[in-house]
């Protein structure tokens, strides 16, 4: 299958890219390299005669018509977007016009192509959305696929946005979509502005590990490569219109999260003290979300896919990743934002 994959140079489109290719598929990457990209991330499979990148910006729809007419896909994976929350507090314009006006392009460029191919039937585009569109849970409870969409951040909502947008392209053009909403990702090439590597690498810096609020924000935390496993089976199997909500298993509160790093850190690159004892709490996200939790009965049941990998195991793995390659994090860190405390102006 030929896969055009939008935003493969960033953290879980390079993580696709790599898992497709190495699957056999071709792929072709989109990606308009904004400061949340780097192309060592699929240095890997640079070379392979199976992969093809393509500089684009998705807010440029004429780009977009000459990438269909020039690769003629099988499928699309539509990951390009601006991920970071604090960021959108700072900044919800680009998020409006990436997520919201980029996607509506992908929609009606995906939907050109299409109908000038006479509407095949095989044809899918893929939509790669967030947990983060349900809003907020109390104690209890899990995002069901059903769960009435309650964004709470301009990144959420403008997610929201595009996931509405992709089912209104099914229901009225009738453009074979699937759609997932993922929960918290981490794992290696994990972008150094995001809590699992600020954590690592402040801690091998010997700098505070700061902790929004109290710590007692919950998030359902997935390794990188089994998100990607998981949509490459979507885009593959899934249910013409339908979503699948992807969870890691995995919840744990921000201090646990950070306690379990440090706990490993401890253990593999021993310091004078406890990791632990960097620990700083710092003020807390405006509208922080108290806790996400996905149901993931429906892909389980329905794809018969689990994550592989326990969140202890993969933070192990992600910890040696980032101690091993040292030069890929250090050329981040010095992108516009890096090591700054971002979205805290509402
Ligand atoms: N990171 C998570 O935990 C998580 C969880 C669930 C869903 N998601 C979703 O998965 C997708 C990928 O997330 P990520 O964490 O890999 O993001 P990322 O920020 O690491 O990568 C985004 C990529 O998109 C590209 N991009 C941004 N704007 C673009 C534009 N206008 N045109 C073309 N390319 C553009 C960037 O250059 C970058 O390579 C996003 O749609 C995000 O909403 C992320």
């Amino acid at each position: 299958m030929k896969i055009l994959v939008t935003g493969g140079a960033g953290f879980i489109g390079s993580a696709v890219v790599r898992q497709a290719v190495a699957a056999g598929h071709h792929v072709v990457n989109l990606d308009a390299l904004t400061y949340a990209a780097c192309l060592d991330n699929v240095a890997s499979v640079a070379g392979s005669p199976l992969y093809t990148f393509e500089q684009a910006d998705i807010r440029d729809r004429a780009a977009l018509d000459r990438i269909f007419a020039a690769h003629a896909p099988d499928a699309v994976m539509h990951l390009a977007a601006e991920s970071h929350v604090d960021r959108s507090i700072d900044g919800p314009g680009a998020f409006v016009e990436t997520n919201v006006n980029g996607t509506y392009n992908m929609l009606e460029a995906a939907r050109a192509y299409w109908q000038q191919a006479d509407k095949p039937d095989t044809f899918r585009f893929h939509h790669i959305s967030t947990d983060e569109v349900f809003g907020t849970l109390g104690e209890t409870g899990q995002f069901t696929e059903t769960t009435p969409y309650n964004p709470r951040s301009p990144y959420s909502a403008s997610k929201a946005a595009s996931d509405h947008l992709v089912r209104a392209w099914h229901e009225t053009y009738g453009l074979p979509v699937v759609l997932s909403n993922c929960s918290n990702n981490y794992g290696p090439f994990h972008f150094p502005e995001k809590l699992v590597p600020v954590i690592i690498l402040n801690a091998l810096a010997g700098k505070p590990l700061p902790i929004y609020g109290n710590g007692a924000n919950v998030r359902d935390w997935l390794y990188v490569e089994d998100h990607a496993d998981a949509l490459l089976l979507v885009l593959q199997k899934g249910e013409l219109g339908r979503s699948y909500n992807i969870g890691g298993e995995n919840e744990r509160t921000n201090l646990e999260l950070v306690q379990t790093l440090c706990a490993i850190l401890d253990e593999v690159r021993p310091a004078g003290a406890p990791y632990a004892d960097l620990i700083t709490y710092v003020a807390d996200r405006p509208g922080h979300d108290a806790r996400y939790a996905i149901d993931p009965a429906r892909i389980r049941e329905e794809l018969g896919w689990r994550p592989s990998v326990t969140v202890e195991e993969g933070l192990r793995r992600t910890v040696e990743w980032y101690l091993a390659n040292e030069n890929w994090w250090r050329a981040l860190q010095t992108r516009d934002g890096v090591g700054t405390r971002l979205g805290v102006k509402a």
